[in-house]
């Protein structure tokens, strides 16, 4: 979809439809009071007759309303006035998409980005309301012969703002809302393909195909005779049972000179059956998203390149599948893993912290400002925050603080969780320096503690997606998170 800004009056746009919010109960936004007033009180006498009284979650669409020039107008629910925040304009502008869709305009003038949301400008309205249209009209067909939508797509936004003097910030939100956007749909492209077509080989094609539409972009891939030579015995140890190839994805941003650069590191497994301590069968299916790290990593990534933001941002994406097989790598093995450190793998299942820790180690080299690995990493973070937040573990509470106040910016959210040394002692082993599982307590925490014991020499947190980057049963799919908090940390480095 196409978007742009215009300041100017509902009453006045010659388009398919005209979009306005209405409160609960009964309130026009000042856009609705133009359509009102150029329509001789329609809107009005509408409420009055207890069409529509503004709650959130209601809509109205309106055909040939005199005193207009568009088409249509499409009235829009916005709840109560007063307690209009971020959640609520998010859910707003997701259903004016929806019923938007449901009709037969291909383009619309929305003049929801001028309803007063709490503490929020132009700036972010505008941004937020380009990022939840293209969440809802995004689709997954394209391994459908015949894509269940027919009707003609949305193919053009206008988006309102208050008088002239706010274009500028207008047109600045949609360049970066479209960036974002972008960033967030091939995330979701990525982590919604099955693992029989995104494999650890088709992620680094991928990653190819991205350094190449940008200068600032550098890609290299090192594959399982690199990792050997390197020493990364931790990341081949889940390697071994698949016929797959591993490969270890590394994608370099260079826009910002000499700054020391932010390193990603998002966990690549493109399936994990849990390898020989495998998984029940129930939902194996959505291990496919195992990969929503890495996917992650390079959604981010597209987003800073086509910014050309002035920041350096390195790419480390350790991409395996986790199988069983004649070779695969049994509960008892004890490796040594690339910080020389030896692991005894108790749980082939822990597999994620495996090919993390190597890749963490990696990281070093690269004299990173910070590093935050993106990882679905235990069923644990989803029983303690749902998919509503993102599970944060850090060693540096500035760090924390800066992604916490991105994920609040931009809807997504992350909550902490402590990483306190006492949670060291679950990960014993009387035959190496840790074993890889620490039991069932504080299983997010314990992974986290995993990790920890690799990310000494800089600042590092980690994000625990499992909750966050897909949604089960009905509205299975991937949600593109956590694009958007990371693209906001960084442009506040940026700013900063
Ligand atoms: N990829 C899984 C984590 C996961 C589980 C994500 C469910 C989303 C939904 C990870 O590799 C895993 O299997 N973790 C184990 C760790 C355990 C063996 C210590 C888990 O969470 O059960
Ligand atoms: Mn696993
Ligand atoms: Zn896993």
């Amino acid at each position: 979809m196409e978007y742009s800004v215009k300041s100017g009056n509902a009453e006045k746009q010659r388009t398919a439809c005209v979009v306005v919010g209405v409160y609960d109960k009964r309130r026009l936004s000042a856009a609705a009071e133009r359509v009102d007033s150029a329509s001789d009180g329609m809107l009005s006498a509408l409420m009055r007759r207890g069409d529509m009284d503004g709650k959130l979650g209601q809509w109205l669409l309106l055909h040939n309303v005199p005193g207009t020039l568009a088409d249509r107008v499409l009235l829009v629910g916005c709840g109560r006035e007063r307690e209009l925040a971020d959640v609520q304009y998010a859910k707003v502008t997701g259903n004016a998409i929806r019923s938007l869709e449901s009709t037969g305009a291909n383009e619309a003038v929305s003049y929801l980005t001028e309803l007063g949301v709490k503490s929020r400008d132009t700036y972010w309205r505008v941004r937020q309301a380009v990022v939840t249209s293209q969440n809802a009209v995004y689709r997954f067909d394209r391994l459908k012969s015949n894509p269940e939508n027919t009707r003609p797509p949305l193919k053009r936004l206008v988006l309102g703002v208050h008088g002239r003097k706010n274009l500028h910030d207008g047109e600045r939100a949609v360049r970066d809302g479209t960036a974002l956007a972008n960033g967030i749909s091939a995330t979701k492209d990525l982590a919604n393909l099955p693992a029989n077509i995104c494999t650890p080989s088709y992620l680094a094609e991928q990653a190819r195909e991205l350094a190449k539409k940008n200068a600032h972009l550098k890609v290299e891939v090192l594959d399982e005779k690199d990792l050997k030579s390197q020493g990364m015995g931790a990341f081949l140890a889940v390697s071994r049972g698949t016929r797959e190839p591993a490969k270890l994805i590394v994608l370099e941003y260079s826009g910002g000179g000499d700054k020391r650069p932010v390193v990603l590191v998002g966990k690549g497994v493109t399936f994990d059956s849990g390898g020989i301590s495998l998984k029940p069968a129930a939902a194996m299916d959505e291990m496919k998203y195992d990969m929503s790290g890495a996917a992650t990593v390079l959604g981010t990534l597209r987003t800073v390149s086509q910014l050309e933001l002035p920041v350096n941002v390195v790419g480390l994406m350790p991409a395996t599948e986790n199988l069983p097989g004649g070779n695969a790598t049994k509960p008892g093995d004890v490796v040594t893993s690339l910080s020389g450190q030896t692991i005894e793998i108790l749980n082939t299942d822990a597999e994620g912290r495996l090919i993390l820790c190597d890749a963490l180690t990696y990281a070093q080299r690269f004299r990173p400002k910070v590093v935050i690995d993106i990882a679905t990493l235990t069923g644990a973070v989803i029983v303690a925050l749902g998919n509503q937040a993102t599970g944060l573990m850090s060693n540096h509470s500035s760090l924390a603080h800066d992604l916490l106040n991105a994920g609040r910016y931009t809807g997504d959210r992350a909550w902490e969780l402590p990483l306190w040394e006492e949670y060291q002692e679950q990960l014993k082993s009387n035959f190496a320096d840790m074993a890889n599982i620490g039991g069932r307590d504080a299983g997010a925490i314990t992974a986290a503690s995993f990790l920890a014991r690799f990310t000494k020499k800089y600042r590092w947190a980690h994000l625990d997606i499992a909750g966050s980057a897909w949604n089960s049963g009905k509205k299975k799919g991937a949600t593109g998170r956590p694009v958007p908090l990371l693209v906001q940390y960084i442009l506040d480095q940026v700013e900063a």
